[in-house]
């Protein structure tokens, strides 16, 4: 079987012939070159044990254990992305970036689909690539000299205005709450240079970005809101069917994404490995 990778319309590309569980170093090489290209890359019909998730992890970067999801009960490598029949909200479910509220963003999230639902639980992806490209260029030159501030606090911190605590998606799915108080907001370009492609990406996202270095709040909500609104654009998103044995491999630097929450009374269950990225810069 030869690898094919085939580009979708909006952001991604599709990979087919080859079997993540037991993938020679020339496959690795093109899945990385796809990766770095296309900012997410899917793969159907796989069949990779738990320790075979992990070990494709691995070969990417150091795994990034998470601080708030709940682990594998066998695998602390593994953050499980569950939503329960009884259970109204989900984890995910708004346009966001994982890890921009670090100072060293994780690279990206390879997400396994272990249980889905009959019908819905798909997942939108948007290319922070395009969203870029497509500005003008006085639009771009301006973007490049701001830095925007990112932090976790409002999103996984303690209640009672947090985010998740006003849901239903932590019951001992999100916690750790209390170490969102030792992290201190981080500050990142609002235009990255990606450190794999060598192209230019928009850096800012709904969830953690929370306003531009030297603005308030309030001053940076308009031109966010614009931000958002054009990153939001059909030309530059794919939505993702899950089918059984599909797994996406995103990468945080290149994309956003938003999982959709339309499957009440059923379960969907997802194993999510984080890998370790690097320093970003303009
Ligand atoms: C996430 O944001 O990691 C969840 C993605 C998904 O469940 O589809």
């Amino acid at each position: 079987m030869a690898i094919r990778i085939a580009h979708l319309h909006g952001v991604g590309a599709e990979i087919t012939g080859v079997d993540l569980g037991a993938l020679s170093n020339d496959d690795f090489d093109e899945i990385r070159a796809a990766f770095a290209e296309h900012g997410v890359i899917f793969f159907r019909d796989q069949d990779l044990s738990e320790r075979q998730h992990i070990a494709f992890a691995e070969r990417w970067a150091p795994i990034n254990i998470n601080r708030f999801f709940a682990a594998h009960p066998d695998f602390p490598e593994i953050a499980l992305v569950a939503k329960e029949r009884d259970q109204q909200n989900n984890i995910g479910g708004g346009w966001h970036t994982d890890h921009s509220y670090d100072q060293i963003p994780a690279m990206g999230s390879i997400l396994v689909a272990r249980e889905l639902p009959e019908t819905g639980g798909n997942t939108l992806f948007a290319s922070m690539y395009a969203a870029y490209e497509a500005l003008s260029p006085g639009f771009q030159a301006m973007l490049s000299t701001l830095r925007a501030v990112h932090s976790a606090r409002h999103i996984f911190g303690e209640g009672p205005d947090t985010y998740y605590s006003n849901t239903d998606a932590g019951g001992g799915r999100i916690g750790n709450a209390e170490k969102t108080k030792t992290l201190a907001d981080v500050t990142h370009p609002v235009v990255i240079t990606h450190p794999l492609s060598g192209k230019k990406a928009l850096y800012v996202n709904p969830a953690f970005t929370v306003r531009f270095e030297g603005w308030t709040v309030e001053e940076s909500g308009p031109l966010l809101a614009q931000l958002y609104a054009h990153c939001m654009r059909k030309d530059f998103t794919h939505e993702f069917v899950w089918r059984p044995g599909s797994i996406a491999f995103w990468d945080n630097r290149a994309t956003w994404h938003f999982a959709r929450n339309d499957y009440h009374g059923q379960r969907r269950m997802m194993h999510r490995i984080t890998v370790e990225g690097e320093p970003l810069s303009a």
